[in-house]
C-alpha cells in the first residue's frame, strides 16, 4: 500500500539518542523533522500535537521511555524500575483521553515487570533490560503498520467502488506509524482502482482535517475534497457521501467511542441521512476496563485555539465571553454501523465483539 514518501511520523535515531517527528503544528506549510532528545521535549511535542493522534502518541511515548532510561546507571531492579516509572508517568500525562498512550507506556513497564525478570531480582542485566525495552517499542511501531494494513482489508470490504466518503480529523498516516486507520481503506482502494471520493472534514479548531488528511491524501493522488465542518450535512444531503471513516481515541467495553470533538455531529448526521458511519480502530484503542463513553477522561485544551490561534487578530471578544474548547467528543454506539480492527468487524451489539477482538490481541 503506498502513502506519500514525504510522511514519516516518527522514528528513533539511536545513534543521538532522539525521537525524531514531523512537526505536524507546521504542516502543511512546512516539512519539518524534530529531533526530540529529553522527556520534556517529547512531553511537550505530545502536548502541542506535534507529534499526535491514539496509535501515533503511544508510539512515541514507548520511545520515550526507553530513551529515558536507555543511560541509566541504576544497578539494581527496584531502582531501574522507579526510574522508569517516574519517565511513565510524566509521559502519560501529556494527554489523556487516547487509550494507546497509556496501552503502550503499560507494554512497556511490562517487558520490566515479567515474571521472568522479577525471578531474576536484584542481579537483573539492566542493559539486558534496556535491549528488550528497544525491542518491544520497535515492535509496538512494526505492528501498528500491520494493524493498519488489515484495517484497512476489512474496511475495504465495506466499500464500493467509486464511493463518496467523508472522514473527520486526521486518523492517517500522521496519525500512526504508517497508512493510518481510517485512511488504510482509502489508500488501499487507490491502489485497487476504486476511485473514492473523500470529503475532509475541516475538523475546527486544530484544523487537522484541513492541514493533514487533505495534504497526505493529495500527496498519495486520493481524490480528496476539503470542506468546512458545517458543510458535512449539506454534501451528505447531496447524496455524495455513502459512507463515513473515523478513526477514534478510545472505545469503551459498550462500543461508545470517543474522538476528535464534531465527530458525534458527524455521525448523528450520518444516522439521519442512512449512511453507515465506520469506526476504523486498532485493537489497543478497545479500552474494556471503560464501561461507557461518559466514564471517558476528555481533553479540555487552551480556549485560543478557538478564537486567536489561527488568526492574525482575536475572532471574538476576549474580554465577558466564556469558552468551552472540549477536544474530543463521544459518539455513543447506537449511531456507530460498525468497529473496524485488524481482527475484523465489530457490529452492534458491540460488548461481545469488543471482547473478542481484546482477547486476540
Ligand atoms: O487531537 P488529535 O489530533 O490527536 O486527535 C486525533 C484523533 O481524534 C484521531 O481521529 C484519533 O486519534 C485516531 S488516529 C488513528
Amino acid at each position: 500500500m503506498s502513502t506519500s514518501p514525504l510522511i514519516e511520523t516518527l522514528r528513533l535515531d539511536d545513534e543521538q539518542d532522539a525521537l525524531v517527528i514531523i512537526d505536524q503544528t507546521l504542516l502543511p506549510n512546512e516539512v519539518r523533522y524534530l529531533s526530540l532528545k529529553t522527556q520534556s521535549q517529547i512531553w511537550e511535542a505530545i502536548q502541542q500535537l506535534r507529534v499526535r493522534g491514539a496509535p501515533a502518541i503511544g508510539i512515541a511515548a514507548a520511545y520515550g521511555v526507553y530513551l529515558a532510561v536507555k543511560h541509566s546507571t541504576a544497578n539494581d531492579h527496584s531502582t531501574f524500575l522507579d526510574e522508569f516509572r517516574q519517565a511513565s508517568r510524566y509521559l502519560a500525562s501529556a494527554r489523556p483521553t487516547a487509550v494507546n498512550l497509556f496501552w503502550a507506556l503499560q507494554r512497556m513497564e511490562d517487558v520490566i515487570t515479567s515474571s521472568a525478570v522479577i525471578t531474576a531480582g536484584a542481579d537483573v542485566d539492566i542493559p539486558q533490560l534496556v535491549t528488550a525495552l528497544r525491542q518491544e517499542a520497535d515492535a509496538i511501531l512494526a505492528e501498528d503498520i500491520q494493524t493498519n494494513q488489515a484495517i484497512g482489508e476489512n474496511a475495504l470490504a465495506l466499500l464500493q467502488v467509486g464511493d463518496g466518503l467523508l472522514t473527520h480529523c486526521n486518523a492517517g498516516g500522521l496519525a500512526t506509524a504508517r497508512y493510518g486507520t481510517a485512511t488504510a481503506p482509502i489508500y488501499l482502494g487507490q491502489e485497487r482502482g476504486y476511485h473514492f471520493k473523500v470529503f475532509a472534514d475541516e475538523t475546527r479548531p486544530l484544523l487537522q482535517g484541513a492541514r493533514l488528511t487533505t495534504f497526505e491524501l493529495a500527496q498519495a493522488g486520493v481524490d480528496v475534497t476539503l470542506i468546512c465542518d458545517n458543510m458535512a450535512a449539506t454534501v451528505m444531503h447531496n447524496g455524495w457521501v455513502q459512507a463515513v471513516l473515523v478513526g477514534c481515541d478510545r472505545v469503551a467495553a459498550n462500543g461508545d467511542t470517543a474522538n476528535k470533538i464534531g465527530t458525534l455531529g458527524v455521525a448523528v448526521l450520518a444516522h439521519e441521512f442512512g449512511i453507515p458511519f465506520y469506526v476504523c480502530a486498532p485493537s489497543s484503542t478497545i479500552d474494556l476496563a471503560t464501561a461507557n463513553g461518559q466514564l471517558i477522561p476528555i481533553e479540555e485544551r487552551n480556549p485560543e485555539e478557538i478564537y486567536r490561534k489561527w488568526y492574525q487578530t482575536p475572532m471574538a471578544p476576549e474580554q465577558g465571553v466564556k469558552f468551552y474548547n472540549p477536544a474530543f467528543d463521544v459518539t455513543p454506539a447506537k449511531y456507530i454501523s460498525a468497529i473496524i480492527s485488524e481482527y475484523g468487524i465489530a457490529r452492534p451489539p458491540f460488548e461481545p465483539a469488543l471482547r473478542k477482538m481484546k482477547e486476540q490481541g
